[in-house]
């Protein structure tokens, strides 16, 4: 019966609980809320399916009880001196009922209305969640709403409510920009109101410190609401405060300095390379120092920075490669979700260890050895991850300074990225921006075992895109005679 498939359907689907922005930071996931409101809409087709059945079978019932009594129609007169007569209409009208009850209780309705309450769907806090990951994104990429809304645009409500999230946050011009965008926006059919945004404007502008901003939509708030006195009065109070001289910053202008040097390698308005220092590095086929496997194919190599020395290897995994590392990781992507293994902020992005053996990760693993001269004997399995929109993961150090550290990060993009997403490292001002199919790579540690505090990096927020790394952590142990010869081809 569609019930019983009703069942299934939505309580597997909503087993999963997501929150927050972290709906962000998977693509997997975004795509899982995608599956939820499939699910949610064929639960309530199948349960009108099933209503709809009842309705016939309720109707068959009603008819037939309408002929017995059509059939057993005594005369009243009759029934009323008749005591078999009259036993015989207690009986039936008794039946009647039970057949009635009975048959009412089969509705579906109670069921399918636990099973919503079950349902596992994006609270309000999770809409909110979502649109403080846009605000923080604009933030980042110093993005206006019309920017950030090329792709897909908001209408005037939805704009509304990111500029209360923003207003919420505290993030006066973010907020001053989503009202105003809202604004031009408005139509008869918005349910956000002129008046409504006109005075979020003026205070978000009141707060922002742009006081000729704020008295003029609060002007326009008393021109279309003459007779309310509290306007009149801040209006009063803005002008007054204006008297007094305040710095009345630009609140149409996003400031576009960057906070931090990680922020602006991220935003690609500085790199290094482009300095003279770029023509000291260079492109070059290698066979790994000689290598035997690597002699007829040799490796794409290009240094990207010399100190700390960072090489990028091109086309060292194929697309066929890449897609089956994908096909295996989803699940096991999905499952860490489902176990509510909760992401921390610093790092948002789902990730897995691809423990098994099979011949593509075999062949990965022999061809980092070969590439990097190192042994994989202490490496860790090869770590997937996939960043979705707002994914990021700030920066940090790949090494600790124990007893048989990661020695090196061998790094493989197994996606491009539309817009964001590079791997920076901000002590020496590099970006390296994903390229499918290629990797980087470097020593985390120095040759004395010390980290290497310039290896300090970060993944930047994907602002547009999907990214998917493979990283394969080289361990120290197993390296005492192979790190000095694979350095000697640099040095
Ligand atoms: C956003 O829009 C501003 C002004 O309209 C423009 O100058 C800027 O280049 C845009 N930024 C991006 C990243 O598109
Ligand atoms: C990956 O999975 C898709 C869909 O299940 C399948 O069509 C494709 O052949 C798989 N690719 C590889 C390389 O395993």
């Amino acid at each position: 019966m569609a019930i019983k498939e009703l069942t299934v359907i939505v309580v597997f689907s909503w087993i999963v609980c997501t929150t927050g922005h972290e709906f962000f930071s998977s693509t997997d996931k975004v795509a899982q809320l995608f599956e939820e409101e499939k699910d949610l809409l064929e639960s309530f087709s199948l349960y009108i399916d099933a209503e709809e059945e009842n309705v016939l079978i309720m109707k068959s019932i009603l008819l037939a009880l309408q002929l017995l009594t059509y059939f057993d129609n005594e005369n009243p007169e009759k029934t009323m001196r008749d005591p078999v007569a009259a036993y015989k209409l207690v009986r039936r009208v008794r039946s009647e009922w039970l057949t009635i009850v009975e048959i009412t209780q089969q509705s579906h309705y109670e069921k399918y209305q636990e099973l919503l309450a079950f349902a596992d769907i994006p609270e309000l806090e999770d809409v909110d969640g979502a649109a403080s990951e846009l605000i923080r994104l604009q933030e980042f990429y110093k993005l206006y709403p019309h920017n950030i809304t090329k792709e897909t645009s908001l209408d005037a409500d939805q704009a509304y409510n990111v500029g209360l999230v923003a207003y919420d946050e505290d993030k006066f011009q973010h907020a001053f920009l989503w009202f105003l965008y809202s604004l031009n926006r408005l139509t008869e059919y918005s349910t956000t109101t002129e008046k409504e945004l006109l005075n979020y404007l003026s205070s978000s502008a009141y707060h922002f410190g742009s006081l000729s901003v704020a008295i003029y939509f609060k002007q326009r708030l008393l021109n279309l609401d003459p007779t309310n006195d509290k306007v009149r009065v801040e209006l009063s109070l803005y002008k007054l405060l204006r008297l007094q001289g305040t710095s009345n910053p630009d609140i149409f202008t996003l400031n576009t300095k960057s906070k931090n040097l990680y922020e602006a390698l991220c935003r690609g308005e500085v790199d290094e390379r482009t300095s003279k220092r770029q023509r000291a590095l260079s492109c070059r086929y290698s066979t790994g120092g000689g290598n035997p496997r690597l002699m007829y194919a040799p490796v794409k190599e290009e240094v990207e920075w010399d100190e700390p020395r960072i090489i990028r290897y091109h086309d060292i995994i194929s697309d066929r490669e890449i897609e089956f590392l994908k096909n295996i990781s989803r699940p096991q992507l999905s499952r860490s979700m489902i176990r509510h293994l909760r992401v921390s902020n610093l790092r948002t992005s789902q990730s897995v260890f691809l423990e098994e053996d099979n011949t593509v990760l075999a062949r990965i693993s022999q061809n980092i050895a070969d590439i990097t001269g190192l042994s994989m004997e202490s490496s860790e399995s090869l770590h997937v991850q996939n960043y979705g929109i707002g994914g990021r993961f700030e920066p940090h150090y790949d090494a600790l300074e124990d007893e048989n550290g990661r020695i090196a990060t061998f790094l493989i993009y197994m996606s491009d990225v539309e817009i964001g997403g590079a791997t920076v490292f901000p002590k020496v001002g590099v970006a390296l921006k994903p390229k499918k199919g290629s990797a980087v790579f470097w020593y985390n540690l120095q040759n004395n075992g010390r980290v290497d505090f310039d290896t300090q990096h970060a993944g930047c927020p994907v602002l547009v895109g999907n990214k998917w790394v493979a990283n394969k952590w080289i361990h120290e142990f197993g390296q005492e005679f192979r790190r000095p010869c694979s350095l000697s081809d640099w040095e």
